[in-house]
């Protein structure tokens, strides 16, 4: 049988990202193989006393720095609000995101994902964050839920043409991990700003996490689904409500029912 040939240190660090490893616990690797009688925490300072840096064959560092560490993140959620509240149209806006450093999550991400659809529509959805296929595509929800959501929307005669889709989090968290509480408020003032510049007359917000962060709601999904609220772009407020997740339907798809009353209480206020 021929031995399956050893991954390189490219391939092994792809691995990591993809299984959601996206930060090193410490300076230095440490081999635990060859540590195996002293304790963990005791044998990394033991080593880190005695011995300069050694690089240690099989574990490497777990990501490649690129570019400058991102600045701590009271200074980027101040930077990303000066950013986004100077940006005049959602083009000027995604310029902004290409090159903005403040969200160590872009280092991770293949691609920005800023929004599909027609930012001429009347209505306007937000997921969470990007997943793998979106990360490869550059656009929000073509996978799986992304086919689900053409789906919902479809059942109430809108398409891509005529709606406006994008997230709360405009790059993919390593490994589709949840997005931190840091890196939801670092993105939020740019998915707030493009709720402006878009400026729907209904906005939908898709799931838990894109519901709290937008809507400012601090009960569950369950709750507040299918409520219609007040969201308040400094310019005008308007209607608002959040609705289950595509990917949460997918995996429990008894919520389809509740659901579909979104979706038509949705249609009702379009179509007034
Ligand atoms: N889930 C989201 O919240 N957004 C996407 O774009 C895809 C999946």
């Amino acid at each position: 049988m021929i031995p399956e040939p050893l991954p390189n240190i490219r391939q092994l660090l792809a691995f990591y990202l993809e299984a959601g490893v996206d930060c090193a616990l410490s300076d230095e690797p440490v081999n635990r193989l060859i540590e195996p009688e002293i304790a963990p925490a005791a044998a990394s300072a033991v080593a880190r006393e005695t011995q300069p840096p050694q690089p240690v064959r099989g574990a490497p560092a777990i990501i490649p720095p690129r570019g400058e560490p991102p600045p701590p993140p009271d200074a980027a959620i101040a930077s990303a609000r000066e950013a986004a509240r100077s940006a005049p149209s959602l083009e000027a806006l995604r310029a902004l995101l290409e090159t903005f450093d403040g969200c160590a999550l872009r280092q991770t991400a293949t691609r920005l994902v800023f929004a599909d659809g027609n930012p001429q529509a009347r209505v306007m959805f937000v997921g969470e964050a990007p997943g793998r296929d979106e990360d490869i595509e550059g656009l929000p929800f073509v996978g799986r839920s992304g086919k689900l959501l053409d789906r919902m929307i479809g059942a109430i005669g809108l398409d891509r043409t005529k709606a406006y889709i994008a997230n709360v989090i405009p790059w993919r968290p390593p490994g589709n991990r949840t997005p931190t509480p840091q890196e939801t408020q670092i993105c939020l003032p740019f998915i707030q700003r493009q709720i402006e510049l878009v400026d729907p007359d209904v906005l939908v917000t898709l799931g838990n996490p894109s519901t709290q962060a937008i809507l400012g709601t601090r009960e569950g999904i369950m709750r507040t689904r299918g409520r219609w609220l007040d969201y308040d772009t400094g310019k005008r407020t308007i209607r608002a409500i959040a609705t289950f997740h595509p990917a949460y339907l997918l995996r429990s798809p008894s919520y389809k029912r509740l659901s579909w009353q979104d979706l038509r209480a949705i249609a009702k206020v379009l179509a007034s």
